[in-house]
């Protein structure tokens, strides 16, 4: 007689170190499970994730009380319905197409190579010099800010980003974050003065001045949304860099075919999104009783969608737990788009803004690496593990860049 595992805890120290285990045993176990300490019902299997995603009765109101105080206004995640389409319509445009090619496509180009170019060993923390620079720089970019202010705004995107993730509320943690974004807003302020009265090229201007069905985005909705860019388009960005990275550096036999056949790289992302995900688990509340794999969800209860655990679902993938950027139950055409067949960046309406964007800086980074440094490696010849349960990635990435023996 097989006997059933005990349910996981999703806070306990064994599961920060490696969730997959506890995923699986979610998945075949407890598809619908009440945790005790998140106070939330778990969600693991792809089918019900993804419907979570989908079905408007899952509504997205958790992002009152998780974001609304970090960005000091109502920002896109937490809106629903007429609403959510109108705003998400104003921003939308700058995230992709023509716009994306030929205005920021240049941006993400030449700030990958300032920051590669600012290599100044032999050995590099790709992380720290790279990955959570990055993004942040880029977004600084196409607001059209001083780019002198690429700093301050990376410890305002770390404030931030600690905010969010205050589980333990430590109150120097978010009195840090509560004057970030502050002093943010304050910056923010004369500038959007200026960028109405005469508009440039760029983004912030752009949110000045579009306008859907009469509707226009005032000051505090502007400076909010800039807040959500710092954390939704930064802290994931910066750790989907280091993932590709790791994942790739970790399978020689795969870094070999991308080195060869570049237009592998969004495959790799693709699947990296899949088998390591940045975004490991999202929140939703149903607005009525609903239910799912077998048992019943109250109205008004916190569901966590497990995005890494729904990813990894044998249901959907084969040998679900490999890192396989040829598998054929992937497709990286549609890996960017709402038809995507993983749930990293969700689905459905609020399906990620940004999900071009990050695909063009992670493509940028992995090539000009690969371009720059024909002997990549781990500078201790064994891959970093991942560190974080909300977001997860590598916390450091330390690489040898030219290999001594040449
Ligand atoms: C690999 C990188 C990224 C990952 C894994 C990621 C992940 C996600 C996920 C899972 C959601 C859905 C949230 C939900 O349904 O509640 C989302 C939404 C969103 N993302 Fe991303 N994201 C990434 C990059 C970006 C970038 C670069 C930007 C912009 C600069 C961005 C901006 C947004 C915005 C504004 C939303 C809200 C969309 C809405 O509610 O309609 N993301 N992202």
């Amino acid at each position: 007689m097989t006997s059933i595992p005990q349910a996981p805890d999703i806070l306990s120290a064994q599961f920060a170190t490696d969730p997959y285990p506890a995923y699986r045993v979610l998945r075949e176990h407890y598809p619908l499970l009440h945790h005790e300490g998140t106070g939330s019902y778990l969600l693991s299997r792809y089918d019900d994730v993804e419907r979570a995603f989908r079905e408007p009765v899952f509504t997205s109101d958790n992002y009152i009380w998780q974001l609304e105080p970090a960005h000091g206004g109502r920002t896109l995640p937490q809106l629903s319905g007429r609403e959510h389409a109108v705003r998400r319509a104003l921003v939308a445009p700058a995230f992709r197409g023509r716009e994306l090619r030929e205005t920021f496509l240049p941006l993400i180009e030449r700030n990958a190579r300032e920051l590669i170019d600012a290599f100044r060993d032999d050995e590099v923390d790709l992380v720290a010099q790279f990955a959570t620079r990055l993004p942040i720089n880029v977004i600084v970019d196409m607001l059209g800010l001083d780019r002198a202010d690429h700093d301050r705004f990376h410890d305002w995107y770390t404030a931030v980003v600690g905010f969010i993730a205050n589980l333990a509320q430590d109150p120097a943690i978010a009195d840090a974050g509560r004057r970030a974004g502050e002093e943010l807003a304050a910056y923010l302020h004369p500038i959007i003065q200026e960028r109405r009265a005469a508009p440039g090229d760029d983004l912030l201007s752009r949110l000045c001045t579009a306008e859907v069905e009469g509707v226009r985005m005032n000051d505090q909705d502007i400076t909010a949304f800039v807040s959500l860019l710092l954390s939704a388009g930064g802290e994931t960005t910066d750790k989907a860099i280091a993932l590709v990275v790791r994942n790739l550096l970790a399978h020689p036999e795969q870094l070999a075919a991308v080195r060869a056949d570049r237009s592998l790289v969004p495959a790799a992302f693709a699947e990296t999104l899949r088998h390591t995900p940045p975004v490991q688990m999202i929140m939703r509340q149903p607005a009525e009783d609903v239910t799912v794999s077998g048992g019943t969800v109250p109205a008004g209860a916190t569901v966590t969608c497990l995005i890494g655990a729904a990813n990894r679902d044998a249901d959907r993938y084969a040998h679900p737990d490999a890192f396989d950027l040829l598998r054929s139950d992937l497709t990286p055409d549609t890996a960017f788009s709402a038809a995507a067949r993983h749930i990293a960046f969700g689905l459905g309406r609020h399906f990620c803004v940004g999900a071009l964007l990050a695909k063009a800086e992670v493509e940028t980074s992995v090539n000009q690496l690969l371009d720059a440094f024909p002997d990549l490696a781990f500078a201790d010849g064994v891959a970093p593990p991942d560190a974080g349960v909300f977001t997860r990635g590598p916390r450091q990435l330390r690489l040898r860049l030219r290999d001594r023996e040449r």
